[in-house]
């Protein structure tokens, strides 16, 4: 078992550990079982982690909520029903959620545990690649409203984080792959992480191919430890994105805009992104801010993992460019950008416009 712990500098009360291995689901269950003892609990799972690990994890009835599955369940309604489960539970501020599941169940039960009662305890059990490697760790919680992705939300550190790989071998190809977007972000992001150790992922990342489609568990153990260790890093920094911490929207400004204008329906969460980072890297080799040496390494990247740049033609530029624009880094107006210069490293730009290319330029 490897454990990481997230050092929050300004609020150390914040702070938490995270366990990842690849024991039995039983000792998982048993472990939380301990952690959660003698207080009420509600575990709230998505739907399809449930059918599949319901049985085994074996939680009463009673403490579970089940959400349907989707980004369209990250809503007001489920928020409120998720709530009123807890009046029903009688759960006190002594008392604990658990969320089983990926980010949207993570996000979603998060903020539930910010508010209710003006703040429980949480666990964060992430079942996806993406909340593995991301989602379940940083205090980010969230709901979407119809104008918005992640419009209402508060920054809400868990009380820990169980990652267990196990759950991992049941994604389908479309959930992996869209982890693996989030995973290479933190490729290009590692050195203005600006922690003590350097990874190389990006070397990683290329060397180590071979031992994606089998979902090597060496493998991904490794990959979930090095971004976890660079988000705990950035986190630790800056809880509360006033600075630093921007870094980690890598490929979402253009990323969300492409999910919100297709609906959700057309493109993963880090699918997305991944078209967020070829967005990004061709407005940095047009604006001379990467090398074309860079540029190409990036590209053959993401398609040595199964990324090519897709047709946009149906996608609607002015609608795009708005949502874009009220992103939560922007400020209406303008569009805030995070932009790859060099191996690793990012800087922030502002613009009011953007060519809409994603393509790779030979
Ligand atoms: P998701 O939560 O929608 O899960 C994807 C699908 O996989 C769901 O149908 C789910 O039931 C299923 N699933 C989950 N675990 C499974 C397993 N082990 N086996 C089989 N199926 C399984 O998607 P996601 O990609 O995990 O999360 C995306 C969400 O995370 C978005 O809402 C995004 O905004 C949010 N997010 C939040 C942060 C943050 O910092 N809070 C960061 C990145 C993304
Ligand atoms: N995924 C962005 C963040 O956690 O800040």
């Amino acid at each position: 078992m490897t454990t990481l712990t997230v050092n929050i500098a300004e609020t150390p009360s914040n702070s938490y550990p995270i366990y990842i291995d690849n024991d039995d689901l039983k000792d998982l269950k048993y472990k939380l079982d301990e952690e959660t003892k003698n207080k009420k609990r509600l575990v709230i799972f998505s739907e399809k982690v449930y059918k599949i690990y319901g049985k085994i994890l074996d939680f009463k009835k009673s403490e579970t909520f089940i959400l349907k599955d989707g980004e369209r369940e990250k809503n007001i309604k489920n928020y409120t029903k998720i709530i009123q489960k807890c009046i029903e539970l009688k759960l006190s501020r002594k008392d604990i959620i658990i969320a089983i599941g990926g980010g949207v169940v993570g996000d979603i039960s998060g903020f539930v545990a910010s508010t209710y009662m003006r703040g429980i305890k949480f666990i964060q059990v992430p079942t996806t690649l993406l909340a593995c490697v991301d989602s379940s760790v940083g205090g980010k919680t969230a709901i979407d409203m119809p104008k918005g992705k992640n419009f209402v939300g508060a920054f809400y550190q868990p009380q820990a984080v169980y990652i267990n790989l196990n759950f991992l071998k049941t994604l389908d190809e479309k959930q992996y792959k869209s982890g693996f977007g989030e995973v290479i972000k933190y490729a290009f992001i590692e050195k203005t992480c600006n922690h003590s150790e350097y990874f190389n992922l990006l070397e990683y990342l290329k060397e180590n191919r071979g031992k994606y489609e089998n979902r090597d568990n060496e493998f991904l153990s490794r990959i979930i430890e090095i971004c976890l260790t660079l988000k705990a890093s950035v986190v630790a920094q800056d809880e509360k994105e006033s600075g630093l911490r921007k870094i980690l929207n890598l490929g979402h400004t253009f990323g969300h805009a492409l999910e919100e204008e297709t609906k959700y329906k057309r493109y993963t969460h880090g699918y997305a992104v991944i078209l967020g980072i070829m967005f990004i890297f061709n407005y940095a080799l047009k604006n001379n801010l990467c090398d074309k040496k860079y540029y190409d390494e990036a590209f053959t990247l993401m398609s040595v993992y199964g990324y090519e740049p897709p047709c946009l033609c149906l996608i609607n530029k002015k609608r795009t460019l708005n949502y874009m624009k009220t992103d939560k880094k922007s400020d209406g107006n303008t569009i805030t950008l995070i932009v790859p210069t060099t191996n690793g490293e990012v800087i922030e730009k502002t613009t009011t416009d953007v060519e809409f290319d994603i393509s790779y330029k030979k």
